[in-house]
């Protein structure tokens, strides 16, 4: 069942951290990968990583926030590899501001990235999905989209966003064989969590997770393959949080024993 061989995936944000975790995921189970990031010293490496490992890979620069950049490699995909099956829309930006510190310049930045760029991406690649008849999107929502949490009104309120706008894409391409969903990680080891979160956010998110412990970006890619499997079809639309049990959990009461202060686990941070 897990198997995509003979089909294009683009994973933007595929240079680091989930983006290049699920890049590889991919080319696991057979998929050529396109890696679409704005950093290019570490896109092209990822992509000579996956060829040294077999793989189809391309790399190709992209700002997802800017049209044209889209547009081009959407073209370079359809080009090079003749359909695309596969999106994995990852690229992202965050920062801890607090509401009453959020410039204009602050939320413009972040919600062109992380909303407008998810917008252009999605249509951009459903246009060819559609045609085609056939397409797997996922894409790129979190657990600050979900619940509120301090120091996130842009960043919250661009993964909100990319959840509603799951759910219309999905609910417009259902009749055309293009499922779109997204994913609602916690917090995930990665670059981007490493600028992110300061000891207090990391001691604040172990305080209320089931997991006592960050994630891994494996973790992640894991359930986006999963999405992506042609037997996925019949899930769409959906907000599938991969936290460590965060998004189901109320009280939380860590006595003795396995999670607990004394008990394992408890040293993760
Ligand atoms: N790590 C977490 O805890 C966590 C939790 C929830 C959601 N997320 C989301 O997961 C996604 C990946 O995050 P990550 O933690 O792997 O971060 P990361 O910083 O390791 O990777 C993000 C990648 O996106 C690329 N990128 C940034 N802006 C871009 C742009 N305009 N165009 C193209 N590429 C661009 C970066 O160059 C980088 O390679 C992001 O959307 C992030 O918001 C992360």
């Amino acid at each position: 069942m897990f198997n995509l061989e003979g089909q294009a995936a683009v994973v933007t944000g595929g240079a680091s951290g989930i983006g290049l975790a699920t890049a590889h995921a991919l080319a696991d189970v057979g998929a050529a990968v396109v890696i679409a990031d704005l950093n290019e010293e570490a896109g092209a490496a990822a992509a000579e990583d996956l060829k040294a490992q077999g793989a189809e890979a391309l790399f190709v620069r992209t700002d997802v926030a800017e049209a044209p950049d889209v547009e081009a490699l959407i073209e370079a995909v359809t080009e090079r590899f003749g359909s695309l099956e596969i999106l994995m829309h990852f690229a992202g930006i965050g920062q801890e501001i607090l509401a009453l510190e959020t410039t204009l310049e602050d939320w413009n930045r972040i919600i062109s990235v992380n909303l407008t760029g998810s917008f252009l991406m999605m249509q951009a690649a459903g246009v060819v999905m559609v045609e085609a008849g056939y397409g797997r999107i996922v894409s790129m929502s979190s657990v600050a989209g979900l619940r509120g949490g301090t120091g996130r009104a842009a960043y919250g309120a661009s993964k909100g966003g990319v959840a509603a706008l799951t759910r219309v894409l999905a609910t417009e391409w259902a009749q055309s064989g293009v499922t779109v969903n997204t994913l609602a990680p916690g917090p995930v080891e990665t670059p981007l969590v490493k600028e992110m979160h300061d000891q207090e956010t990391r001691r604040a998110y172990l305080r209320s997770l089931p997991a006592n412990r960050y994630g891994a970006p494996e973790e992640v890619a894991a359930a986006a393959v999963y999405l992506a499997l042609p037997q996925s079809g019949y899930i769409n639309g959906v907000t599938l949080p991969v936290d460590g049990g965060f998004a189901a959990s109320g009280v939380l009461k860590r006595g003795p024993g396995p999670g607990g202060p004394e008990g394992p686990g408890t040293t993760a941070s």
